[in-house]
């Protein structure tokens, strides 16, 4: 029997086989946030002589990668990154995510817009029929915390505040309970345009281009 660990290992090798036939002098790898992001680094930094570089989602991930000797770049210097490589808390069958547990939802919503292909990493843990058991990140302006909150509770949600967190942007996090994300474009969309929003943790109007899941029994591709 894998361990989490052991399952979220397997993913992050097996998503460095998928990228190294994309690799080349000029090449840049979008890197996710999270634990299974972290281990993906540490795998793709033994092949950092065969691609350009890197641009992150968060400083931890930028600590990370300059740790293995890794170059990150700013995403302001760059037009091209064929591949984004990140993790999720909850995806489902049509590879739309409920991202943020680790707060880093909008920068990494933002790297992974420049992508061609988002390539998201889970253990099979993460697959839903419908997400929103894992209460959903929101990332608010801080002066806005309280309006926000009450439409997200008009929305049918119960934000709570991440208490003693701070985003990479200076914002706050309300994770919001309860909700049953039957639509999650529109949640997105919805939530989205709440003034005082940052961004929220649904990566669904942009799904993922395939899933990589770690199961007992191997790494399969998911394809919506
Ligand atoms: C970070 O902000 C998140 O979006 C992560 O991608 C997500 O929480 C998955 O993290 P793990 O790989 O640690 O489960």
């Amino acid at each position: 029997m894998l361990t989490q660990q052991q399952l979220k290992q397997n993913v992050a090798q097996a998503a460095v086989d998928y990228v190294l036939p994309m690799l080349g002098p000029d090449v840049i790898v979008g890197i996710g946030s999270g634990s299974t992001a972290d281990l993906f680094i540490d795998a793709l930094a033994q092949y950092k002589d065969r691609f350009l570089g890197t641009v992150s989602s968060s400083e931890r991930s930028t600590a990370r990668l300059q740790g293995h000797g890794v170059n990150v770049f700013d995403l302001n210097d760059v037009s091209k990154v064929p591949v984004y490589v990140d993790g999720a808390d909850e995806i489902d069958h049509g590879l739309h995510m409920l991202k943020g547990g680790g707060g880093a939802l909008t920068r990494e919503k933002i790297v992974a817009s420049v992508a061609d292909q988002f390539v998201c990493i889970v253990d099979e843990s993460k697959l839903v029929d419908c997400m929103g058991a894992f209460a959903l990140p929101v990332e608010v302006i801080p002066m806005a915390r309280e309006v926000v909150a009450r439409r997200l509770r008009a929305l049918g949600g119960e934000p709570r505040l991440r208490e003693g967190f701070v985003t990479d942007n200076g914002c706050i996090i309300l994770d919001v309970a309860g909700l049953r994300i039957t639509d999650p474009a529109a949640l997105e969309a919805q939530v989205n345009n709440i003034p005082g929003v940052v961004t929220c943790g649904l990566f669904a109007i942009s799904p993922a281009t395939v899933a990589l899941m770690s199961t007992q029994s191997g790494v399969v591709q998911l394809k919506p």
